[in-house]
């Protein structure tokens, strides 16, 4: 998506450790209107799929989700809870994310009354880098019996090969920006339609 991907060259800035700063308006500072044309080219990329529920995580995710359902006929958006501790009752499809960029892991939680077998579920992230936590949200539509119709993701760190492992899975990831190689020289994007 060139208007992204323009963004990103303009207001970006690679930090030490492999970390895409992108603050200024996609997690923490918002630009409404960016996040907007995000949600149209999400609606763009899975139609057709009769998609009725997305799923996303917290923190960032929920508010590109719920942005983007406004382009899915309103579909409600169920996001994944990160729980610390093991205290879980039977109500809940849990799974384990070990995230390599935090260097931690925990479980992700989402209630059994918001996601069932009768749902068409698209995921919705704001990055993907070495796909822990998209792992666990296919392992809880799985778990819930609901159809994956796919993966919509704003940025992708390609280089970290999570993008493509899942992809191979047979998920249908589609990544609005893919980044090939970033330092503090630049960033180098893969080339559309090359995925
Ligand atoms: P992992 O397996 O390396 O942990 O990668 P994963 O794709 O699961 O992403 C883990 C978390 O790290 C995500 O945050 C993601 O947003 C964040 N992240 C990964 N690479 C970058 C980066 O280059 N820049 C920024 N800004 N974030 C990055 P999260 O678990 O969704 O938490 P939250 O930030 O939404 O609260």
């Amino acid at each position: 998506m060139q208007l992204l991907i323009d963004r990103i060259l303009k207001d970006g800035s690679v930090k030490p450790g492999n970390i895409l700063k992108v603050d200024s308006f996609l997690n923490h500072r918002i630009d409404i209107t960016l996040y907007n044309e995000i949600g149209k080219e999400f609606a763009r990329l899975f139609e057709g799929e009769r998609i009725n529920k997305i799923l996303t995580i917290e923190a960032s995710g929920i508010g590109i989700a719920c942005i983007a359902a406004q382009y899915f006929d309103n579909s409600p958006v169920v996001f994944a809870k990160k729980a610390k501790s093991q205290n879980v009752d039977g109500g809940m499809y849990t799974s384990m994310v070990e995230s390599f960029t935090y260097g931690r892991g925990y479980d992700i939680l989402v209630s059994k009354k918001f996601i069932g077998a009768e749902d068409r579920v698209l995921l919705i992230d704001d990055f993907l880098a070495n796909g822990s936590a998209l792992y666990g949200l296919i392992d809880i539509v799985k778990q819930s019996g609901a159809t994956l119709c796919g993966a919509g993701i704003v940025i992708e760190k390609g280089f970290q090969g999570g993008g493509d492992k899942i992809r191979a899975m047979g998920v249908n990831v589609q990544s609005l920006a893919i980044i090939e190689k970033m330092d503090e020289h630049g960033i180098v994007f893969r080339a559309n339609g090359d995925k």
